[in-house]
């Protein structure tokens, strides 16, 4: 179990500034060990209050105080390893929104990379097939679904385009460089009203992997889809869009098996 420790911040007007001024500064930290005492900007926790129950206040030796719950699958997504490049929240959550992903639906990914993926879809659904030709690559997404308490995903050391072993699968997910390779082994293994997903950083890949899906009649093309997340300060008067944002991560390719 891991917990969150979150310390609020404070703006106040300095009418001899003209302007609002950050007198508190917000902290959150993320603690994974709840034997030691935890060391914070503003003094030492100790390992006693980290097992304190949701919702409790509690102080450092500088009397700071915190607020302290346990972290829910939102903030242990956060820290997963990132090598390699892995599909964020604002990717994640449409993939799952569009094909309506549920509780008795069985995915099949590839590649798991460091099974980011696999991972946020395991956390809705039943079951996820994740096949990775990378041995290092499948090291860091053990360690990452490991470190979620995550049971239901298989991981699979095969190239997805030699054949998917699975049958009758709900959703197919493609987070790899040449996606239209495997819509061959992808056609066996879906079911029909079945969603096969590509994920595709580049706008060349978003249309070849299109085009091939367009040449096969068993498909039908849905969408091409660019989530832009934009996220908002809202400060008293000063309500404006953040400057810093994040920028492209990906096109998602929304198709389905119709035959
Ligand atoms: C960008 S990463 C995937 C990241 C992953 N979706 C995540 O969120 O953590 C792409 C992965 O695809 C793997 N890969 C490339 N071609 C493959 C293939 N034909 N079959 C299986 N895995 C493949 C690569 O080794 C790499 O680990």
């Amino acid at each position: 179990m891991h917990k969150i420790l979150i310390s609020r911040g404070k703006k106040e007007y300095i009418p001899e500034l003209e302007r609002e001024v950050t007198t508190r500064k917000a902290l959150r930290y993320y603690v994974t060990d709840l034997n030691k005492d935890f060391h914070t900007k503003y003094g030492i926790i100790s390992k006693k209050d980290l097992k304190k129950k949701d919702g409790s206040t509690i102080k450092t030796d500088r009397d700071k105080e915190f607020s302290i719950f346990t972290s829910q699958f939102a903030d242990d997504f956060r820290k997963l390893r990132r090598a390699p490049q892995t599909v964020i929240p604002k990717d994640f959550g449409m993939i799952i929104a569009e094909t309506g992903l549920g509780k008795n639906d069985t995915v099949v990914d590839a590649g798991t990379g460091a099974g980011a993926l696999a991972c946020a879809l395991a956390n809705v659904c039943k079951k996820v097939i994740t096949y990775e030709t990378r041995e290092d690559h499948i090291e860091v997404a053990k360690e990452n679904i490991k470190f979620l308490g995550i049971k239901n995903i298989t991981i699979k050391n095969k190239d997805i385009t030699k054949g998917i072993t699975e049958k009758n699968i709900d959703l197919i997910t493609l987070d790899l460089p040449e996606p239209w390779q495997a819509i061959k082994a992808v056609q066996k293994a879906l079911k029909i009203g079945g969603w096969l997903v590509a994920y595709t950083p580049t706008t060349t890949q978003a249309s070849q992997f299109v085009e091939e899906i367009r040449k096969n009649e068993s498909f039908l093309f849905d969408n091409t889809t660019e989530i832009i997340r934009r996220k908002w300060i809202i400060e008293g008067k000063r309500v404006r869009p953040q400057s810093a944002e994040i920028g492209h991560t990906a096109f998602l390719t929304f198709t389905r098996r119709i035959k």
